[in-house]
């Protein structure tokens, strides 16, 4: 099943009087449980097309459909909600908050999404989640006591708590070496596939293109191959 289509993204930057021309018609489709990775030289647009994706940034053209609905067409409210309840983000740093615990972190995610569970519930969830990325044991640190690793581990666990539909990744393993980096990918292809998530995922980093279903290749605002 197609759950995610981007067809004919465009984008135009307005700097002064120049006009710069970053996506010049994009066009791609994701079926649920598998990761797309997005690779390509810096500047080709692939943050770009991801936060357009993801609904942080609106394109200048064309249609980003999920699920059947046209998210070019909603309102900010709109996709607001379908930021909080459907999607979840993880970035090149983990963009924890300094003064939450581990386990706080991802309750104020279940807040965010307007979780109905119950704060029992929501309670056991973070811990089925923290054990799941591996770092129940440390519930109650906070992340200036965290590794880089361990770190991006719970960005992972917030990224899913509230069990979105669509995953989205800008460079998740940049800030990490390899042993971290592979970890983290294995990770991420292990919750998409056991959650049926939709990915979509940009690296430069060629070894993490095997944990990927597809590969796509951005160059000057273009899909190459
Ligand atoms: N908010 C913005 N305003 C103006 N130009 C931008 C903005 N965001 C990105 N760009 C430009 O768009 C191009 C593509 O950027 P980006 O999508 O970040 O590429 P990548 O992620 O592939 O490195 C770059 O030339 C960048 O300078
Ligand atoms: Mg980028």
């Amino acid at each position: 099943m197609t759950t995610f289509t981007i067809q004919d993204v465009r984008k135009t930057f307005t700097n002064g009087e120049v006009n710069e021309q970053v996506l010049n018609g994009i066009n791609l489709s994701q079926q649920q449980g598998e990761i797309t990775a997005l690779v390509g030289a810096s500047g080709s647009g692939k943050s770009t097309l991801l936060t357009i994706a993801a609904g942080l940034q609106r394109a200048s053209g064309g249609q980003v459909i999920f699920e059947g609905k046209n998210m070019t067409d909603m309102t900010q409210e709109g996709i607001r909600k379908i930021r909080a309840s459907q999607f979840g983000f993880i970035f090149q740093s983990s963009h924890l908050v300094p003064f939450l615990t581990v386990e706080d972190q991802l309750m104020l995610m279940l807040h965010v999404s307007e979780t109905k569970m119950s704060k029992r519930e929501q309670k056991e969830e973070v811990i089925k989640v923290l054990k799941l990325v591996g770092m129940d044991h440390r519930k109650d640190a906070y992340p200036a006591s965290l590794s880089g690793g361990e770190k991006q581990r719970v960005a992972i666990g917030r990224a899913i708590i509230h069990k979105p539909k669509m995953l989205f990744a800008d460079e998740p393993t940049a800030s990490l070496d390899s042993k971290r980096s592979k970890d983290v990918m294995i990770l991420i292809r292990n919750l998409t596939k056991e959650f049926n998530i939709t990915t979509l995922l940009v690296t430069h980093d060629e070894e993490m293109l095997s944990y990927a279903d597809h590969v796509i290749t951005m160059k000057d605002g273009l899909i190459i191959y």
